[in-house]
C-alpha cells in the first residue's frame, strides 16, 4: 500500500498543478471518488484494530479534508482565471468612437430642384412634369419651331427610329423642358403658374456639355400679363435662389421661336474660384432665356391670344447649381463618385422648406 504521506504529497501537488477544470475533476474522481485512492484508504479503517484506527483515522480524514480543500481552492482559481480571460477577450472599449455607417447625401442637382420648388411655391407656382421621350410636335412644332427651321438642327436631337413615329411626328429625347409648357396648357385651364424641372438630352459631350443635363422651365399664363411681371418674377427668383437682398439684372434682346419678344437674362456678378458673388459686380453672366409666350404657341394649345398672355423662362439647373455651390466640373455631377457626393452633397435631414429657406 502506498505510504499515506507520499500519497498526500503526490495528490496535493497534482491538485495545485491541475491546468484545467477537467483535469481537476479527473483528479477528484481518482482520489475522492467511490473507488478513489483516499476513499480506499479510509475503507481500510473498517478492518483495522482499534489502536490503529485511532492512530490512522485522524490522518486519513485530515488527508481527505486537505485534498478536498486543495481541489476546491484550485477550482476557484481556475474559474477566476477563465472569467478573467473572457472579460479581457470580450472587452468593449467605450472610449472608441461608435462606428458611423456610410451616410447618404442629397445630390446638388436634387437639392437645387428642391430649392426651386420651394422658391416658386412661395410665388404660387406648382411643379409640372412631362415625358423625357417626347414627340416632335410637343418638342418643336407646337413651340413654333416648324420642320426645317434652323432651331431644330441647333438642338442636336437624339431621334428614335422612324418606324416608331406617330401622328405627332418622330419620337425623340426631349431637348429642353419647354414641351412641358405645351402639356401644361393643354391639360389645365388658365390661369397657370407652373415650373417644370427635369432631364433633357442633346447629342453633345465635352468639358462643359453632357448628353443628359437638367433644365427648369417656368410658365405663367393669365390675363393682362406683361413684361413687368416677367422681370419681377425673375428678380424675385434670383434673389431667393442666390440668397442676396439685391441683384442687378440685364434683359438682353435675343431670339427664341416660342417667345416674342425674347430676352436672355444676365446677372451682374464676379466669379472667384467658380463661386458666384452677386454682391461684387464686375461682369455680366447669362443665367436664362425668357420671353413673352408667342401667340402661335398659345393658339397651338387652343388658347385665344387676345384673351390670354403669358411669359416663360428656362435655365440650366446644372449651371446654376455649379454657380451657387462652387463646383467647377460639370462631368463630376454624373460620375457617381462617393467622395465627391460626400463633399458636395447635402444633409438629407435639412431639406429646403418655405419656413426654413432654400439654403440648407
Ligand atoms: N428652351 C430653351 C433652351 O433650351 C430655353 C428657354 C428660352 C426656355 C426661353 C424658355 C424661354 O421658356 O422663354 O435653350
Amino acid at each position: 500500500m502506498t505510504d499515506p504521506a507520499d500519497l498526500r504529497s503526490t495528490l496535493l501537488a497534482e491538485a495545485h498543478a491541475a491546468s484545467s477544470l477537467d483535469a481537476l475533476e479527473a483528479l477528484r474522481v481518482r482520489a475522492l471518488g467511490k473507488q478513489g485512492a483516499v476513499t480506499t484508504l479510509l475503507k481500510t479503517l473498517g478492518h483495522a484494530s482499534p489502536e490503529e484506527r485511532q492512530r490512522l483515522g485522524p490522518v486519513y480524514h485530515a488527508l481527505r479534508e486537505e485534498l478536498s480543500a486543495a481541489i476546491a481552492g484550485r477550482r476557484t482559481a481556475l474559474e477566476d482565471a477563465a472569467l478573467e480571460s473572457r472579460l479581457t477577450a470580450e472587452r468593449i472599449d467605450l472610449s472608441l468612437p461608435a462606428a458611423r455607417p456610410q451616410q447618404g447625401r442629397i445630390h446638388p442637382i436634387s437639392q437645387v430642384m428642391d430649392e426651386l420648388a420651394e422658391i416658386f411655391a412661395d410665388l404660387g407656382f406648382t411643379v409640372g412634369t412631362g415625358p423625357e421621350i417626347e414627340d416632335e410636335w410637343h418638342n418643336f412644332t407646337a413651340l413654333n419651331i416648324p420642320e426645317h427651321h434652323p432651331a431644330r438642327a441647333m438642338h442636336d436631337t437624339f431621334y428614335f427610329p422612324e418606324v416608331q413615329s406617330g401622328e405627332r411626328g418622330r419620337m425623340l429625347l426631349r431637348t429642353h423642358t419647354s414641351p412641358v409648357q405645351i402639356r401644361s396648357m393643354m391639360t389645365h385651364e388658365p390661369p397657370l403658374r407652373v415650373i417644370a424641372p427635369g432631364r433633357v438630352y442633346r447629342s453633345d459631350s465635352d468639358a462643359t456639355h453632357t448628353p443628359m443635363f437638367h433644365q427648369v422651365e417656368a410658365l405663367v399664363i393669365d390675363r393682362d400679363i406683361t413684361l413687368g411681371h416677367l422681370k419681377w418674377t425673375v428678380e424675385a427668383f434670383t434673389k431667393a435662389f442666390f440668397e442676396v437682398d439685391d441683384v442687378a439684372l440685364r434683359f438682353r434682346p435675343s431670339y427664341f421661336p416660342f417667345t416674342e419678344p425674347s430676352m436672355e437674362v444676365d446677372v451682374a456678378c464676379s466669379i472667384e474660384n467658380g463661386v458666384l458673388d452677386l454682391t461684387k459686380r464686375g461682369r455680366w453672366l447669362e443665367i436664362m432665356g425668357s420671353g413673352m409666350v408667342h401667340p402661335r404657341v398659345l393658339t397651338a394649345c387652343g388658347l385665344d391670344p387676345d384673351e390670354w398672355q403669358g411669359f416663360a423662362f428656362g435655365m440650366g439647373i446644372d449651371r446654376i447649381a455649379m454657380l451657387k455651390y462652387g463646383m467647377t466640373d460639370l462631368r463630376a455631377f454624373f460620375d457617381g463618385d462617393g467622395r465627391w457626393i460626400a463633399h458636395y452633397g447635402f444633409d438629407p435631414l435639412r431639406a429646403p422648406s418655405i419656413s426654413g429657406g432654400a439654403g440648407a
